[in-house]
């Protein structure tokens, strides 16, 4: 078998509570059905582990990784540690109602060296809204935390339920008393299915999320942390390689119900199928990818980064001129501002990147 890909995808479709703007992959937390869950998801690892694959990073995420049982979370991450390459980067998604010391500890034997902790808000107002109103004091968490792993990410959202400029600064200020390495902030999505979407609930107006997007790109940036994708910020580079993987357009492997990989020339989608996971069914959508969609692909990822992408890299890898057979759609593109050229280097300006889709539109 002749694998290439480096980073390793693994979806855990658990939650504790669902929450009512989620639309990702999850069920309600039940025993028995994670066991035979993780059973699968250990099948699955085998492969990997008998072949002696080795990958630079792996991430769990979901879901809620942090709220497997003490019992499953030691298997998958022993399993998982046996495919570990040396310089690694090795993932896991967290709530802070589940996190404790117990799986802290877990997560720092078996090589865990960066966690994601989805916290949302500081604000009772909001996580009273989003129905994420729990009893952990943030503070004392990450400070215990770090204790074990200094590679933190913590995820905000902005723009819900009115929330005014003076709370996203207060939810700010917070993050950065946390001083951890890494922020993803989102503006709130509505996505169809769920049930902030059935009640009808608003996204942020399009100005108002402009104003709160350049606020936080300024404030971060202020207080040492570089933007470096859309929604991404770190301190000291302790960027996602994981992510990276992803922005870049690199292969990785995705493994469980719903993850999605991207193997050769071939996307793929996991069935979101809990039950046909469990029973030993592994279907998939595939899309397989033609030089036109390798090129979309390639503008969709690699324009979410701030540094955007090398121009003799893009030449290279179509056997084109970019900037020769783009001419128009470029001249277009610089003269409303919103992209940069600079030596070989092709990026979004920050109009560029909230108005992300129309250059790549433009571009293709
Ligand atoms: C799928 S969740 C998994 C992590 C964890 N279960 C949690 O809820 O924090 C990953 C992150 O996606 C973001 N997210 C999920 N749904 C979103 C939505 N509708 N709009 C904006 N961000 C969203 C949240 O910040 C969340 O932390
Ligand atoms: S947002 Fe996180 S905790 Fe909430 S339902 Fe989705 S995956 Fe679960």
């Amino acid at each position: 078998m002749n694998l290439s890909p480096n980073s390793l995808y693994i979806h855990i479709p658990f939650c504790d509570k669902i929450c009512p703007y989620c639309d990702f992959l999850k069920i309600f937390k039940n025993q028995s059905i994670e066991d035979l869950y993780i059973e699968n998801i250990l099948k699955d690892l085998k492969k990997y582990i008998n072949l002696k694959y080795k990958f630079k990073t792996i991430y769990i995420g979901g879901g809620t990784p942090s709220c497997l049982s003490i019992d499953n979370l030691t298997k998958l991450l022993f399993s998982c540690s046996l495919i570990l390459d040396k310089d690694y980067e090795f993932t896991i998604e967290c709530n802070p109602e589940s996190l404790n010391e117990q799986k802290l500890e877990i997560f720092k034997k078996f090589h865990i060296n960066r966690i994601s902790i989805g916290i949302q808000s500081f604000n009772k107002r909001i996580l009273n809204f989003i129905d994420r109103n729990y009893d952990v004091d943030i503070f004392r968490l990450i400070n215990i935390a770090k204790r074990y792993i200094s590679n933190i990410n913590i995820d905000l959202i902005y723009g819900i339920n009115d929330q005014t400029l003076d709370e996203l600064k207060d939810d700010l200020n917070k993050f950065i008393m946390l001083d951890v390495t890494h922020i993803s902030i989102y503006s709130l999505i509505i996505e169809p299915n769920t049930k902030f979407y059935l009640n009808k609930v608003r996204e942020q107006d399009e100005d108002k999320s402009r104003e709160f997007y350049d606020f936080i790109i300024d404030f971060l940036l202020n207080h040492s942390y570089e933007h470096y994708e859309i929604s991404n910020f770190a301190k000291n580079g302790c960027y996602s390689k994981h992510n990276l993987t992803y922005w870049k357009n690199k292969e990785y492997i995705g493994i469980g119900a719903g993850a999605s990989g991207y193997e050769k020339n071939i996307r793929y989608k996991n069935s979101s199928s809990i039950s046909k996971y469990n029973n030993g069914i592994r279907e998939r959508e595939e899309e397989i990818i033609t030089k036109d969609l390798l090129y979309e692909y390639y503008l969709i990822t690699n324009l979410r980064l701030i540094s955007g992408f090398s121009i003799s890299e893009i030449n290279q890898i179509f056997k084109f001129n970019f900037l020769k057979l783009k001419n128009e759609a470029i001249k277009k593109l610089l003269k409303s501002d919103l992209i940069k050229i600079e030596g070989d280097n092709f990026a979004c300006t920050r109009d560029g990147l909230a108005l992300q889709d129309f250059v790549i539109r433009t571009l293709i």
